[in-house]
């Protein structure tokens, strides 16, 4: 099961929770869904409120359940129709326990309440987990309504079968899967695959600033979105990961280790201070090349002519990495605005990179800053072009090569154990 932990990570889930004797396993399920990473909304039938109280989900999930369509309740400012709102944002809603009544509702698109309300909006399928008695779950209007529902692409579990909440009806199919067996098909529908679990991930991101003087310095355009969003993604599928940035304007990515520094040789410090404890790092920062050779503690005053700075070389650290690779899995970028193929090629070597992503920073492709970047992924064996796409989604391309070449590690050191 530890494979399965953070395979929900940034994934949006409602959980409805209808009436019945196993809604008070519904609160089990929403524990296992927020530990698995995914943010919870509970909806609450009023037949559910018979069973169970709002409280333990709330403490659970951090969000206080929906249960009633008016007054509108969890909408996150006014005009906010909490009915649409959420489903558009949900990767998935789950109905645990659905009960006959509510199955019913669902197969024949009425909406009286707040969730058979949000259920006429949700988008895709919908996993439901039925929980009723053997006789109702046989009931052929029951039987109607899940062929209605399965016909239409909706997962409708199997109910288990065994002893139900009341001795003397015997036994027979109707009991709530558990929530165990539901968790798993959430991850089988919507789970990122935790390909990196095991793998201590070490990321650079953002420019770096060059101090000149108390008020000035160096820097560049990056804005540290790409390294945010390997950071992010590597997470998501699992590794450990530590963020070294320089100054950005974003967000700690969650579930992240994030070190802010500010210069070449403060980002230095802190990613000769990971690297002995990673496998692999990302090197996605554009640290400054030059700096200046003689900042001042104070404040240059202007004069009447012009101004000479003298620049000196900051160390590289990428090639310092390099230099002391140990069987460590090293990729680098190449920002360049020519001879994009032939500059990223030489990098790779010089610095002894496993792999390379080469973008332009100038033109229509320039990735400085933007949302989307169009990169070329660059190997030893050959390179692979890549359209222009979401930061975020080229993150993941270049993590399905970081685990390829983390596999390949682990099988020579198993074949050479
Ligand atoms: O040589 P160039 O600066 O183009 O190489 C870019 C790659 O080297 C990037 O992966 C960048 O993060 C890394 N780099 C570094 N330290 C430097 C300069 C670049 O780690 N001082």
């Amino acid at each position: 099961m530890t494979k399965a932990l953070g395979g929900l990570r940034g994934k949006f889930v409602v959980l409805g929770v209808s009436g019945g004797i196993a809604a008070y396993k519904g609160i089990e399920l929403a524990r296992l869904l927020q530990a698995a990473g995914a943010e919870v909304q509970v909806v609450l039938t009023e037949g559910a409120l018979e069973f169970v109280q709002p409280l333990p989900f709330q403490v659970l999930t951090g969000r206080v359940p929906i249960s009633k369509m008016f007054p509108i309740e969890g909408g996150a400012h006014a005009g906010d129709m909490p009915h649409i709102s959420l489903t558009a944002k949900a990767a998935l809603v789950v109905i645990a326990p659905a009960a006959a009544n509510i199955i019913g509702k669902f197969a024949q698109g009425l909406g009286d309440d707040f969730l058979s309300t949000l259920l006429l909006s949700a988008r895709g399928p919908v996993l439901v987990a039925p929980a009723m008695n053997t006789r109702m779950w046989e009931n052929e209007a029951v039987r109607a309504n899940v062929a209605t529902l399965r016909t239409r692409g909706h997962i409708v579990m199997e109910p288990g079968s065994g002893r139900l909440a009341r001795a003397e009806e015997g036994e027979g199919p109707g009991r709530m899967p558990e929530p165990a067996e539901i968790l798993e098909d959430v991850l089988r529908l919507i789970g990122t695959p935790q390909d990196l679990a095991g793998l201590h991930l070490l990321v650079t991101a953002g420019p770096t600033r060059e101090r000149w003087d108390a008020v000035r310095f160096l820097s560049n355009r990056s804005t540290g979105k790409m390294g945010y969003a390997v950071a992010a993604a590597a997470a998501a599928r699992g590794a450990r990961v530590t963020l070294v940035s320089g100054p950005a304007a974003l967000p700690d990515p969650e579930g992240v280790e994030t070190v802010r520094v500010e210069s070449c040789e403060e980002m230095r410090a802190a990613v000769l201070k990971a690297w002995p404890g990673v496998q692999a790092a990302v090197m996605a920062a554009a640290v400054a090349d030059y700096r200046p050779a003689d900042p001042r503690n104070g404040k240059q005053k202007k004069g009447e002519g012009g101004l000479t700075l003298e620049l000196e070389r900051t160390p590289d650290i990428l090639a310092e990495l390099g230099e002391d690779k140990r069987g460590r899995i090293l990729i680098g970028f190449a920002a360049e605005t020519g001879e994009l193929r032939e500059n990223a090629r030489a990098k790779l070597k010089r610095k002894k990179l496993n792999l390379i992503v080469a973008n332009a920073v100038a033109g229509a492709d320039d990735a400085m800053g933007a949302d989307e970047s169009r990169a070329i992924l660059i190997g030893p064996e050959g390179e692979e072009e890549l359209p222009r796409m979401a930061k975020g989604e080229l993150a993941h391309r270049l993590l399905d090569r970081l685990a390829v070449l983390w596999q390949e590690k682990g099988d020579t050191s198993k074949t050479s154990a």
